[in-house]
């Protein structure tokens, strides 16, 4: 059977207004490139004449300007899952009659949709570094959902990237657990173990056609780690290496799962920096640059992932010397990389970021001020619920000391004090295993609180012990840094005073 080559204005005609389109890729890495930028003109198109045009755009994670910028600005997205990062997505769906944004556990939706619960996949657009006439497959720099849309499309479009020098054949572990009632274990026991294929098999008779592209995945250099982020990954460090010393954790270290953003990579140059942090795996969804450098230095001696999320550049320099990185990557789609009975087994250090927590460990990660959609839970909840030990970290302020990251209480919940071990900002480390509600609020705000707030969460402290409780609070001023901020611009004008304290 044959192929055809087809143009991105052929491919975009395939879709139908309405239709539920799943691409291929995981925060950005092997998103499609070109077929979205011409169904985003198509829209716009069919809007200048009135007519509607809109799909359920379904990834495997956050994607490139190519997918959610360029859709997001045609207005031409009515339901979003699972994760996006773009500025313009983020406008749309935190706009009333924007997109409509379901912020779901990354490991969650590929089974949610073979069990049926979002129905049919009209279109896949899948990128291919590699192609055979028989629909055999070699998938790019990421994984995400790829081999569950491939299996459930209808039609599948085909996005062949010419644009990576080597070859990416070998890198990949394609698999797809059995739906129950007849899931067995995931036989994942080391992070290097393989338990798939690395071709994907496409059924040959759903490709409508095969679009050439030729673009790099655009993902921007991450800021250089700074005195404050360099602090927080010097804490987190420095927390392990006493942990390792005390027996908490094996001497053969355990493997780490690290989260997305500035923050995250800072924290991983620090690992990599401390002579006291033995050599290590990870078993994560993304790498960043600061990996691959772990890697070239040695530090690093393998990672499972569902993406090379590399910045242009670091991405050029995986190509340049792609056989050295042959045996110490693999990989996986995101319901692999970010299993939890693997997390569990492999007994991960979970490193993810917040974006605000309370003085009791629970923690925020998505909505600023309660109500406005920031990226999404992404994978933080799949590895923080089930790992060895779930750190989170953020700066103690934000916005020069106008928020603070610390509060009496969350403005949303992602991840509740249940699955939050321990807390570490540029202040300090807050070790919440084996404590109480009231002993977990004097770690936080002895350990990592800025000193401009620490009186005022000592004052909220002191007002909800009056009112008693396990978890003590009291309600009418649980939100009061949250008002202040949303009256004056500044949470240190938060005053617990008119409450009697
Ligand atoms: N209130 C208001 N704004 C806040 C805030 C708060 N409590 N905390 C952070 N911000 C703002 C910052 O000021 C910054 O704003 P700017 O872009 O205008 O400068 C922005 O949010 C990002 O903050 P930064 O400190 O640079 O964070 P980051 O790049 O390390 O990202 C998260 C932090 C939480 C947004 C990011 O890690 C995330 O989306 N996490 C959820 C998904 C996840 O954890 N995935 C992990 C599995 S891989």
């Amino acid at each position: 059977m044959s192929i055809p080559f087809i143009t991105p204005q052929e491919a975009a005609e395939v879709i139908n207004n309405g239709d539920t389109v799943a691409t291929s890729g995981f925060t950005a890495s092997g998103t499609p490139k070109v077929v979205t930028v011409a169904l985003a003109e198509k829209a716009k198109a069919l809007h200048e004449k009135g007519e509607p045009f809109k799909v359920n755009l379904f990834t495997g994670a956050s994607t490139n300007d190519h997918v959610d910028g360029e859709l997001a600005r045609a207005d031409a997205v009515n339901f979003r899952v699972p994760y996006q990062s773009h500025k313009d997505s983020r406008k749309s769906l935190n706009a009333e009659g924007g997109i409509e944004y379901s912020d779901l556990h990354l490991s969650h939706l590929s089974q949610d949709m073979r069990y049926g619960f979002y129905g049919d996949v009209d279109v896949a657009i899948i990128e291919a570094t590699e192609m055979s006439p028989n629909g055999e497959v070699i998938l790019g720099a990421g994984m995400g959902m790829t081999p569950t849309i491939a299996q459930m499309a209808k039609k599948v479009i085909i996005e062949y990237s010419s644009y990576y020098h080597n070859s990416f054949r070998g890198f990949h572990d394609n698999y797809i657990p059995a739906d129950p009632p007849h899931r067995r274990e995931i036989p994942i026991y080391k992070p290097n173990d393989r338990i798939g294929s690395p071709i994907l098999k496409i059924d040959p008779a759903k490709i409508v056609g095969v679009v050439p592209s030729n673009a790099s995945e655009s993902i921007a250099p991450f800021t250089a780690p700074d005195e404050l982020t360099s602090q927080i990954g010097h804490n987190i460090t420095q927390f392990l290496v006493n942990e390792l010393r005390a027996g908490r954790i094996p001497k053969e270290f355990l493997p780490i799962q690290s989260g997305v953003g500035n923050v995250a990579n800072a924290v991983l140059y620090g690992l990599g920096e401390s002579a006291d942090i033995p050599e290590f795996v990870m078993y994560t969804e993304v790498i960043q640059d600061a990996v691959m450098k772990l890697m070239e230095e040695g530090k690093c001696k393998f990672a499972s992932t569902c993406a090379l999320t590399f910045s242009d550049d670091a991405m050029l320099r995986f190509m340049d010397n792609i056989d050295f990185f042959r045996d110490k990557v693999v990989m996986r789609p995101g319901e692999i990389s970010n299993h939890p009975e693997v997390v569990r087994r492999l007994g991960l250090i979970a490193m993810n970021t917040a974006l605000e927590a309370d003085i009791f460990g629970n923690v925020n990660s998505t909505h600023v001020l309660g109500t406005k959609m920031m990226n999404g839970i992404g994978g933080s909840a799949d590895f923080s619920r089930n790992a060895y030990l779930s750190i989170f970290s953020c700066p103690s302020i934000q916005k020069g000391g106008k928020i603070s990251t610390f509060v009496p209480m969350v403005s949303h919940l992602d991840h509740s004090e249940h699955s939050v071990k321990i807390l570490a900002t540029e202040q300090g480390v807050a070790d919440l295993r084996g404590k109480s509600p009231r002993q977990k609020a004097e770690t936080i705000i002895e350990n990592c609180v800025h000193p401009m707030y620490k009186q005022l969460m000592w004052d909220y402290l002191k007002l909800a012990n009056k009112n008693g409780g396990h978890t003590p609070h009291y309600l009418p001023a649980a939100f009061a840094l949250h008002q202040a901020f949303m009256e004056t611009g500044d949470m240190l004008n938060a005053d617990f005073a008119k409450f009697g304290v």
